[in-house]
Parts: C-alpha cells; structure tokens; sequence
C-alpha cells in the first residue's frame, strides 16, 4: 500500500492590509506571508475502496465534508476520476499540532499537503502552479500554504510574489485554547466599521497592490534586517478583533512590554498573537514571562522559527 507523510507548516502574517472589496464578495488584500516552523504531520495513503476517509487525533477537528481536509481530496477525486478509480480511495490522518482557528493557516496548511499528497500518490507530476490553483478554489491561504516561505499575497491573498526567505527569527506564539474567532466575522466587521474609507477604482488597486513591492517592509525583509521587519508589522484585522476580544489585546500589550520583544502582531484574523525576539534564547525567555503573567491553562505558548519552505514529505 503506498503512503506519504507530510509535514504542513502554519504561517503567520507580518503585513496585512485590506485595501478594498472585490466582485465576489471577498477583500483586495495586501499581505506578507511567512511560514513558520510549528507544523502538522499528514499521513495519506491508498486505500482499496474508492471512499475518502479522514482520522485526527484532535477532538475539535471534525473528519467529515466541513473539514478543508476532506474537501481537497474531493476536490482531486472529482478533477482525476480515472486515477482515482485506479488507485482506489485515500485514507488520511492529520496529527494536529498548529492551534485550531488561530489566524495561523491550519486547515489551509492541511488541505495543501492533501492535494500535494495526492498528486503523488497517483503519479499525477501537476506541477506547483497548478496546484496552487486547485488549492485557491477551496480557501485564499492554499497557494501560500503549498508555497511557504516569504511571500507578498494579493488579490484574495492567492496572488504570490516570493521574497528572499527569512529563516531564522525567533518567533514566540501564543494562543487561548478556547477562543476561536470566525475569519468571516473578522472580515465582514471590517467591512462594516471602515468600508466607507476602501478604495474602488481598480486602478487605485492595482497601483497600492503593486506599491508593497517598495514598501519599507520589503526593504527590511531583503535587507533582511529583523529589526526593521519588526517596526513594519502591520494587521488591519487587530482594529476589529482586539476590541472586541480583551484577552487578545492584553497578550498583545504583554508582549509588547517585554523588553526582549522587538516586535508583536495578531496573525491573520487572529486570536493568537506573534512576538519577534532576537535569539532563540531570549524567546525562551519571554515565554516563561508570558507564562508567569498569564498563569491561565488555557493559554498556549510555543516558541518556533521562520522557515523557507511550505508542504514537504517527511
Ligand atoms: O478563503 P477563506 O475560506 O480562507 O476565507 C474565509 C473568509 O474570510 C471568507 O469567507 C471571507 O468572508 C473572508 N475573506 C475575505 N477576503 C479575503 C479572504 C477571506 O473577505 N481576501
């Protein structure tokens, strides 16, 4: 029976600004992608049924049509009947470690190695563009997820540009285990308390989509000066989510009193929130402060990396 493991990185956003609304109801978004370290571990294999069946060892991940998961390896049945009907059904088991509707791309990341699993699996040689869009008809963040590394995102967040790679910026996440935000929610609220200010001709779209590429945030990632990086971040979405949710703004203001923080963001529509440190040391350490100040069970700490790389088999 042949198998593949993956290993499907989370990501967070070191830029993300919405710039206008599009056609089909999603934003114009300008975004800076970075894959990070902290990872799920995908296992896919044939199976002699033509059926698609999913197991995860998290008990808040369904394994049903709701999980992307299960949705990528419809996707793949339906575009390559034939292999599918050669190579029988796939059986996949997802190992969660990436916290769940975290702002971190954790299902995004687990579709992509789904359909990157798959090409292997039945020989299809799709190449990574055709992949990525495959992956962009089931959610904005696939392409960069099969991608990864550092990547500016535009139109939906589908459209990419690599940059250099950042590898090696410590990283420190934290997360409240129970709290989930809707990136729905986050968007649409958005949409509702600064739409008036969103730029309509699509001229003026193209040309702030295509200025990010001068930006000072480009500038400090080629420079690859993480200082800079740090000054840059940037998350429209915290205007909306941290209001609204006070656990998230008094992470945000933690972190952002730490002497070794050179810089702190929420990722993607949040709740977790990143911190930039120098070293992996003095990650280590903000973490044991953070801990000590939020003594709370519920919140997840983990200390990862930047990396230059999106889905990989193990
Ligand atoms: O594409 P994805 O399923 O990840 O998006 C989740 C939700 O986030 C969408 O249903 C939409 O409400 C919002 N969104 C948006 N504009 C984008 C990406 C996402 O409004 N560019």
């Amino acid at each position: 029976m042949r198998s593949y493991t993956l290993i499907a990185p989370a990501k967070i956003n070191l830029y993300l600004e919405i710039i206008g609304d599009r056609p089909d109801g999603y934003h114009e978004l300008v975004m800076i992608m970075q894959s990070i370290d902290l990872a799920d571990k995908i296992e896919i294999k044939s199976i002699s049924s033509e059926t698609i069946q999913v197991h995860c060892n998290h008990p808040q991940v369904p394994t049903d049509k709701s999980n992307l998961v299960y949705r990528a390896a419809e996707l793949m049945a339906k575009k390559f009947p034939e292999a599918f009907a050669k190579y029988g059904g796939v059986d996949i088991t997802l190992q969660k470690y990436i916290p769940v509707a975290a702002g971190l791309a954790g299902g995004s990341t687990n579709a992509a190695a789904v359909l990157v699993g798959i090409d292997l699996l039945w020989n299809l040689g799709l190449t990574q563009s055709e992949l990525e869009e495959l992956g962009a008809t089931l959610g904005s963040d696939i392409p960069f997820c099969i991608a990864g590394g550092t990547v500016i995102a535009t139109g939906r967040g589908e459209q990419l540009a690599p940059l250099p790679s950042l590898d090696h910026i410590y990283i420190v996440l934290a997360k409240y285990r129970s709290l989930e935000v809707s990136t729905a929610w986050a968007y649409k609220t958005y949409r509702q308390e600064y739409g008036s200010g969103y730029l309509k001709d699509t001229n003026d779209l193209a040309a702030r989509a295509a200025a990010v590429h001068s930006s000072a945030m480009v500038k400090a990632i080629l420079d690859k000066d993480t200082a800079a990086i740090s000054q840059q971040l940037h998350n429209d979405l915290e205007r909306v989510v941290l209001p609204a949710y006070p656990q998230v703004l008094q992470l945000r203001e933690l972190f952002a009193a730490q002497t070794d923080v050179i810089g702190t963001m929420m990722s993607g529509s949040g709740p977790s929130v990143f911190a930039i440190c120098a070293s992996q040391a003095q990650a280590e350490q903000v973490k044991l402060q953070i801990r000590e100040a939020i003594p709370d069970e519920d919140l997840e700490l983990f200390v990862t990396r930047t990396i230059a790389q999106g889905i990989r088999v193990a």
